[in-house]
């Protein structure tokens, strides 16, 4: 067995790697690995107060007592909900730690009876992997446009928009 398969029936078997909610001793962590990804524009900065304030949107995946990565479900409305900040550590990439991350969110967003759930990023051959669809951004309410006051690209947003639906 090649070793990235190893790895990956390690996660998938839950033998090292944990998800979870996130907890307060997490906000540093977490600011580090969404910062190193907004620093490459990649994603947008999310500040400390800001991650403190939503802590309860987070979820986050533990290996060997380390967190190597997050993933925030913000409700929108009754029928929608926003994956946002899903980051996965560099050593950590492709070992299937974000598809489990956008899946707990999925079954979260269930749970609450949201049913579709989408993400604003510049990964969407990974989202489509996970079942989700491109569409036009217009599409989605006129609400989710709230990050964009603070996100310096503004009107050049490079930003693809994916959508799940039937969740429930
Ligand atoms: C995108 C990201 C979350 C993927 O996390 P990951 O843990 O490396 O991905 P996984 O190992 O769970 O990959 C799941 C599947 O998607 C594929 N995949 C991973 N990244 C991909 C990408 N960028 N494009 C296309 N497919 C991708 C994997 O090969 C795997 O496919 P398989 O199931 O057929 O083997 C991670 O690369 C990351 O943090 N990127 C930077 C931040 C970012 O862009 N976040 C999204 C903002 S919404």
């Amino acid at each position: 067995m090649k070793r990235k398969d190893l790895i990956k029936d390690l996660v998938k078997g839950g033998c090292y790697l944990n998800i979870r909610s996130a907890k307060i001793s997490d906000v540093n962590r977490i600011n580090t690995l969404i910062s190193s990804y907004a620093e490459r524009d990649r994603m947008l900065f999310r500040s400390m107060a800001d991650i403190y304030e939503n802590l309860q949107t987070f979820t986050v995946a533990e290996a060997d007592g380390g967190v190597v990565g997050c993933c925030a479900l913000e409700i929108i409305w009754s029928d929608l909900a926003e994956i946002k900040s899903l980051a996965v550590d560099d050593a950590n990439k492709d070992k299937g730690i974000g598809k489990m991350l956008v899946n707990a969110a999925l079954e979260q967003a269930g749970r609450l009876g949201v049913p579709r759930v989408f993400a604003l990023t510049l990964e969407p051959d990974f989202f489509e992997k996970l079942g989700f669809k491109v569409v036009e951004k217009e599409t989605l309410p006129m609400k989710v446009w709230s990050d964009c006051a603070r996100c310096p690209k503004q009107k050049n947003c490079d930003e693809i928009a994916v959508i799940k639906s039937k969740l429930k």
